[in-house]
């Protein structure tokens, strides 16, 4: 792996963003046990996608997918360098799979024209970089902004944690450090602290008649900020990933969560469906969410005699992306509705015209899921627009819904 060119990228997308990907050679591994590196294979996620299409949460290898595709030539994303093409804003890439590829779907023909004129190929993807690519820019908006140290220093006193902690040669002399957490370049860390040592500082603020502190917007990136500000040694800087969906999954089961939550219906009922709470999120807004409700959690495990979760090296990490993930997987559209927009959008007229034009259309999407429907369609964006211009038919843009819908329709012949 050339790890100097991963540098030099992790730099330029994240810039002082705490999520640097990957840049695992060669880095400090003290602390191991609580947040570490993780040493599990990061390309697995990309082998298994073939049924059921997942995030691929390695941003490397959407990254990858994005620069052999030539994305890069006309599109910045974290970079100030101006480009063709609109700087690819984190904030658009809210939605499930086909939400995102609509976005790509519909700027299809201008892209082209573009792309004619820097004589560059409109590129073509197998389902796995497709999916790469997409998750790559569903992943965008997770990394959210750097928290602000400043800000943090004062919430460290405000929200009462100086009572009972130092930081440097702040806070409570005799107080529980927190330096300990500067070497790390996730926020999640702190999270997966708090959370394990939540038990014993949760029962120190009951008797002490210190509330539990809550957190909203960017509190706890300010507070990590402040805490990563302390670190005096770069060199032992611990960088995580963003972590691995499947392996979030998995926890999510062994950890017990599933006890009380579902996820679209599945699972637990007692608490709220993780599936539908946390709908635009990113990390910033989950670690807030879980925290915040980590006081009343604390009383249900009493209550039902449950022992409390701990987590070690990456497993937060995991969970938390996991989390994140939930919401790019397309739930199954309505066939009726796809049927009037395939013939409204004057698909009919050129696919469903003779039986053979049928058959080969069905034979291509039938079974397909939405990554493979994806891929489809836009590998004949050149067929298809030519036929288009020929005919007059406009280009049909199309939402995610009506994608899905279209779809379910296809499916149900
Ligand atoms: C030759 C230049 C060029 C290349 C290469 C290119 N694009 Fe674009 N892209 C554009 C232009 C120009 C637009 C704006 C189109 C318009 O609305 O007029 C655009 C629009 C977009 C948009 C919509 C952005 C928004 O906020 O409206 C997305 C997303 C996008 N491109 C992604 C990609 C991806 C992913 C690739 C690589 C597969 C890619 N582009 C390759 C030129 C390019
Ligand atoms: C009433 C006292 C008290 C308050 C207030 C308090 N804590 Fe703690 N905290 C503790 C104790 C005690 C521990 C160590 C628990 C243990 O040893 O398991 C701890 C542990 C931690 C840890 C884990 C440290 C490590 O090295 O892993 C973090 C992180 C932390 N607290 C953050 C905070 C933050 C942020 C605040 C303010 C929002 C806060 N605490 C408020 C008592 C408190
Ligand atoms: C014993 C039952 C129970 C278990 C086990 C449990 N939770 Fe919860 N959780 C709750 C309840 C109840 C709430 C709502 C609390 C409230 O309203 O303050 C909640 C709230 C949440 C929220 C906020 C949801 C929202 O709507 O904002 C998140 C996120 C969350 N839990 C994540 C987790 C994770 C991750 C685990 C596993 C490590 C877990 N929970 C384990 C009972 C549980
Ligand atoms: C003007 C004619 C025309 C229209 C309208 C049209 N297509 Fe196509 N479509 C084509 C052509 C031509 C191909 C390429 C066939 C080939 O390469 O063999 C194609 C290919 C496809 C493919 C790839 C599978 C295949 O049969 O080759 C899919 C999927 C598809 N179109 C879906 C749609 C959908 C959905 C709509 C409506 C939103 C639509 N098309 C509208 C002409 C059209």
């Amino acid at each position: 792996m050339n790890s100097v060119r991963f540098r030099k990228f992790d730099i330029l997308l994240f810039g002082s963003i705490f999520f640097i990907a990957a840049v695992l050679s060669g880095c400090d591994q003290s602390g191991r046990k609580e947040a570490g590196v993780p040493g599990r294979n990061p390309s697995a996620s990309s082998t298994m996608q073939a049924q059921k299409p997942h995030l691929v949460s390695d941003l490397i290898l959407g990254r990858k997918v994005f620069e052999a595709k030539n994305c890069n030539q006309c599109h910045s994303i974290f970079e100030r360098e101006r480009k063709i093409g609109p700087k690819l804003k984190s904030s658009r890439f809210y939605g499930s799979f086909l939400d995102i590829f609509s976005i790509l779907w519909n700027h299809a023909p201008a892209m082209a024209v573009q792309m004619r004129r820097e004589v560059l190929d409109r590129p073509t993807f197998s389902t796995t970089e497709l999916n790469e690519l997409v998750s790559f820019l569903y992943m965008l908006p997770y990394l959210g902004e750097p928290g602000d140290a400043r800000r943090g220093v004062a919430l460290l006193e405000s929200k009462s944690c100086f009572k009972c902690h130092s930081l440097g040669r702040k806070g409570r002399r005799d107080g529980v450090p927190l330096d300990s957490l500067a070497v790390y370049q996730s926020p999640v860390v702190l999270l997966q602290r708090m959370w394990n040592h939540g038990p014993e500082m949760i029962g120190r603020m009951a008797k002490t008649g210190t509330s539990i502190p809550s957190f909203s917007g960017t509190e706890m990136l300010d507070i990590f900020a402040a805490l990563t500000e302390e670190a005096k040694d770069t060199s032992k800087k611990v960088f995580l990933g963003v972590g691995f969906a499947e392996n979030g999954e998995k926890l999510f089961t062994d950890k017990g969560c599933i006890k009380c939550h579902s996820i679209f219906g599945e699972g637990g009922k007692q608490a709220p469906d993780l599936g539908k709470t946390v709908f635009q999120s990113n990390v910033s807004k989950l670690t807030t969410q879980i925290w915040n409700h980590v006081g009343r959690m604390r009383q249900l495990y009493d209550q039902k005699n449950l022992q409390w979760p701990y987590f070690t090296e990456t497993e937060m990490n995991d969970l938390i992306v996991f989390l994140y993930s939930l919401n790019y997987l397309d739930r199954p559209g309505d066939a009726a509705k796809g049927e009037k927009i395939f013939v409204q959008k004057r698909c009919i007229e050129c696919h469903f015209k003779t039986k053979e034009d049928k058959e080969k259309l069905l034979a291509a999407v039938k079974a397909s899921n939405a990554t493979q429907f994806g891929a489809e369609l836009w590998n004949h964006t050149s067929a298809m627009e030519a036929a288009m211009v020929t005919q007059g038919v406009p280009w049909p843009e199309m939402s995610g819904v009506q994608l899905r819908d279209v779809l379910a329709f296809l499916q149900k012949q």
